[in-house]
């Protein structure tokens, strides 16, 4: 069946929208050509405690590149996504919590989320917990994880969310990178009927650190109800700890540019960076996105089914739809569990309006047919979107047609851990949609494409995606490397933001992400730093040398390809390629386990300098030997052979 190139807005999506196509033409225009005015007014979404003055002071220059937003403003995020909704929305659900397990459930309204949030503010306080002060958050998708981050927000503390799919060294790497005083973590995590130890891997990460653990207390959700092993000088209950407390706390008057959080992403080389974001620029761009993209309206119901963990659950489950007032589902579990009818059950259970996924749970469900949505009601889905990864266009087409029963539009949104919110994406009642293409930019933000030497390629263009001015949910450094930051995104091409991605514009204007031009990885929409796999293969006793790169998989988008050197005196094994599976999985996370392991005792391919040829271990992980290109200039162009022989993903 052959599927339209081109998907005009609905009369549907165009009667119920904010906005209109006129409307974004004369909003964008205006946001590019006159930032200051344009996001003077959109800073208004919020209450500030002493209004901004100041609206953009911003380089992208190297060696002084700064990103300040309303800097002479005073606010705080926690007072601006719950106290200033209680007057209207006090008994409105904040969350539909939906458990791991079908008919475990709980709401939790916004004066039941502010009541909680402030008595755990008060008890972080009385564990001398201060404004500036680090806390790492290890939490499942409960509601005690919206607690959290707002609490931090409320006292102004920097939370530090480690995804809890994350290992106990990862765990105790990002806790030491950032000096966290304190740990927020639960006794297990279930996803799939699965239990994860989290307490008992906090144990393990601070147990490493020994006495460079900067962590003094540790707060433990008894979510699963399982014994852990409690450290009474270090641990505390976290029901205990808010027994008592009261429930208010005023909220900490915080500057724009005061730190909100702290998240760690992979990069192309080296250790996870820590991403920093402030407070005011982060929360209007958050809530502004939030209510534009997904076209957002008072009443609907708003389901994110991403993590809290990533950067996604950040802004699109805690601070932009509490910014906005929305009433949202939280879901603990897995699309596929206890069946692959999960998510269709959720959106009928709750009549959800709008739902916000990502490919790899689209072709998770596709590879079932249409039993992932039989049996259900989605008449009430309004809006579909997509994060994560390129939507491929089978996928759009099976999530139009199946999900949204071809009635409503999808958002494929791009954005990244650094960008704070959506860039580029089309808006429901404006802009007719192509599968497979995230369309247009949001107001204020200017894309280009560049080739390989940064020259500006105008009208229908495929190269390298740099943004060329700054917007106000961009992140504003790496937790104490600003050099790296500026290396990191500001060198590359001077003078604009390098996101790493490379895309095509077409004929109307419209970018198609074509996935990263770095070494990063991105695993069912996880980002994962070939560098870090490499380093944590290497430390393992059998190995010499190992090199990662990523090839096309079905579901997951990238799958994982590890070539690995044995030390000499080694004999590879099928136990061994097992035992190195499960050593990554250990080491860094279940989401890092690669998928392939090829054995090179001949070596890799390098240059004369001795560096690894990514470009040719791609090709032959792509199944693609037979587009090696030049390989003459390789030190030993024979191991070559030995490893396009030897190679795993034949088709
Ligand atoms: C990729 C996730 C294509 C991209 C919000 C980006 C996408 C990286 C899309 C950031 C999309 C995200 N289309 N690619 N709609 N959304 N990406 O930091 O490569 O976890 O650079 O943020 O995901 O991943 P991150």
């Amino acid at each position: 069946m052959s599927h339209p190139s081109l998907y005009p807005v609905s009369a549907t999506a165009k009667a119920r929208t904010h906005i209109t196509d006129d409307i974004y033409q004369e909003m964008y225009r205006q946001s590019v050509e006159q930032p200051e005015q344009f996001w003077a007014e959109q800073g208004k979404r919020l209450d500030w405690i002493t209004p901004y003055s100041k609206i953009k002071d911003t380089s992208f220059e190297l060696g002084k590149v700064k990103v300040n937003w309303f800097s002479d403003g005073i606010l705080n995020a926690s007072y601006n996504c719950l106290d200033r909704h209680l007057a209207s929305r006090a008994d409105q659900v904040a969350f539909y919590w939906e458990g791991d397990e079908p008919g475990v459930q709980k709401t939790v309204s916004y004066q039941q989320l502010y009541d909680q949030v402030c008595a755990l503010a008060n008890g972080m306080k009385s564990l001398g917990i201060k404004k500036g002060d680090r806390v790492t958050i290890y939490l499942p998708m409960i509601p005690e994880a919206a607690v959290a981050l707002l609490a931090c927000a409320r006292i102004g503390a920097v939370h530090s969310v480690v995804f809890a799919g994350f290992s106990p060294d990862a765990l105790g790497n990002r806790i030491v990178d950032c000096d966290s005083k304190l740990v927020i973590t639960s006794d297990q995590a279930l996803r799939g009927n699965r239990a994860t130890h989290l307490k008992d891997n906090t144990d393990a990460a601070l147990g490493h650190l020994g006495s460079d653990s900067p962590v003094q207390n540790v707060i433990v959700v008894k979510h699963v109800g399982k014994n852990i092993d409690f450290h009474p000088a270090r641990d505390v209950w976290y029901h205990e700890l808010v027994a008592n407390q009261s429930k208010t706390c005023e909220p900490e008057p915080m500057n724009a540019e005061d730190p909100l959080f702290i998240l760690y992403t992979s990069g192309s080389t080296g250790k996870p960076k820590g991403v920093l974001h402030t407070t005011g620029g982060y929360l209007v761009y958050a809530a502004m996105t939030h209510q534009y993209v997904f076209d957002y309206h008072d009443g609907d119901i708003y389901w994110c089914a991403a993590d809290v963990g990533w950067v996604t659950g950040h802004s699109y489950i805690i601070y932009g739809p509490l910014a906005n007032g929305a009433s949202s589902v939280m879901f603990e579990g897995v699309p596929t569990y206890p069946s692959v009818k999960r998510i269709a059950q959720i959106v009928d259970k709750y009549q959800v309006n709008i739902l916000y996924t990502a490919p790899t749970a689209i072709r998770a469900l596709m590879a079932h047919g249409d039993s992932p949505v039989e049996g259900a009601n989605l008449s009430s889905l309004k809006i579909l979107g997509s994060v994560g990864e390129p939507i491929n266009p089978e996928a759009w087409n099976w999530y139009y047609e199946k999900v949204g029963s071809s009635q409503c539009p999808i958002v494929d949104t791009w954005w990244q851990t650094e960008t704070g919110g959506i860039l580029i994406t089309p808006l429901p009642g404006a802009t007719a949609l192509k599968p497979g293409s995230a369309t247009r930019p949001f107001f204020g933000v200017k894309p280009a494409i560049v080739d390989n030497e940064g020259k500006l390629l105008d009208g229908v263009a495929e190269g390298n995606l740099v943004i060329l001015d700054s917007w106000p949910g961009q992140m504003r450094t790496l937790y104490g490397d600003h050099d790296r930051f500026e290396q990191t995104y500001f060198s590359t091409y001077a003078g604009m933001y390098f996101t790493g991605d490379g895309a095509r514009r077409d004929e109307d204007g419209y970018y198609w992400l074509t996935g990263r031009v770095d070494d990063v990885l991105n695993i069912s929409g996880h980002r994962l730093g070939t560098a870090e796999i490499e380093s944590c293969l290497v430390a393992h006793d059998a190995i010499a040398e190992a090199a990662v790169v990523g090839y096309p998989h079905d579901i997951k988008g990238q799958g994982i390809y590890v070539y690995v050197t044995p030390r000499v005196g080694v004999e590879p094994s099928e136990e061994l390629t097992k035992a190195i599976r499960a050593w990554v999985r250990e080491e860094i996370s279940p989401i890092a386990t690669p998928d392939l392991v090829q054995w090179a005792p001949s070596g890799l391919p390098k240059t004369r300098s001795g560096k690894i040829m990514r470009r040719i271990l791609r090709k032959i992980a792509a199944n693609e030997h037979d587009q090696l290109g030049d390989i003459s200039t390789l030190a030993d162009p024979s191991v070559v052979e030995i490893l396009v022989n030897n190679r795993l993903n034949r088709k």
